[in-house]
């Protein structure tokens, strides 16, 4: 089986990323393991032009495709993003709202093979867990309209930057054991 585990912050080196680390480390004990970051990615917004709700092809070609590509390919999906504004990064909005002509709400839709798995890891520098709540939330609604199974949650707080991340290491590696 397969799994990815998608950094969703467009820092490449940050906590997310150290996150990121972590999970890679325990998952390829059980898994062939393939990573991402959002930024790596280049794709424009989206248009909100609904061409796709009657094509299920959206009308720009840009790196979104080569995203999907390897939601399609993994089994399993462990989303990381930090909160930016009480949600997902900006970069990560954009994409998910680039999924539109995924999305199970219209007919076609370009449909993902069946039976993923999705996992989500949030983390935050405020101290409140409602807001980590949130943003975990948010990408469970994304998996949701992909018929991408909300199979579990992590939601941190309280790490602004990498070193602080080394607190969490242990009940991150016990999150992604149960993966
Ligand atoms: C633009 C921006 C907005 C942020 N907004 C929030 C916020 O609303 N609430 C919060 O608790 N932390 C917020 N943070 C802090 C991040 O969630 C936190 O630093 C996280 O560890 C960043 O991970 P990263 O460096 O991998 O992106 C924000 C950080 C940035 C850069």
């Amino acid at each position: 089986m397969k799994a990815l585990i998608l950094n969703c912050s467009p820092v490449k080196n940050g906590a997310t990323a150290e996150i990121c680390n972590i999970a890679v480390s325990v998952l390829k004990e059980k898994y062939t393991v393939d990573t991402a970051c959002i930024d790596d990615y280049s794709f424009s917004y989206c248009k909100g032009c609904r061409v796709c709700h009657n094509t299920a092809k959206c009308v720009q070609r840009d790196d979104v495709e080569y995203l999907m590509r390897k939601l399609a390919e993994n089994d399993i999906l462990v989303l990381v993003s930090p909160s930016y504004w009480g949600d997902v990064p900006g970069q990560f909005k954009a994409f998910i709202d680039r999924c539109t002509p995924w999305c199970n709400t219209h007919e076609p839709y370009a449909e993902l093979p069946r039976g993923k798995k999705g996992y989500c890891i949030t983390l935050r520098t405020g101290s409140g867990i409602a807001e980590s709540e949130r943003v975990a939330s948010s990408i469970e609604h994304f998996y949701g309209h992909l018929n991408i199974e909300a199979a579990g949650k992590l939601c941190l707080t309280n790490i602004e930057y990498r070193m602080n991340v080394e607190a969490k290491r242990s009940e991150i590696i016990r999150f992604c054991g149960q993966i």
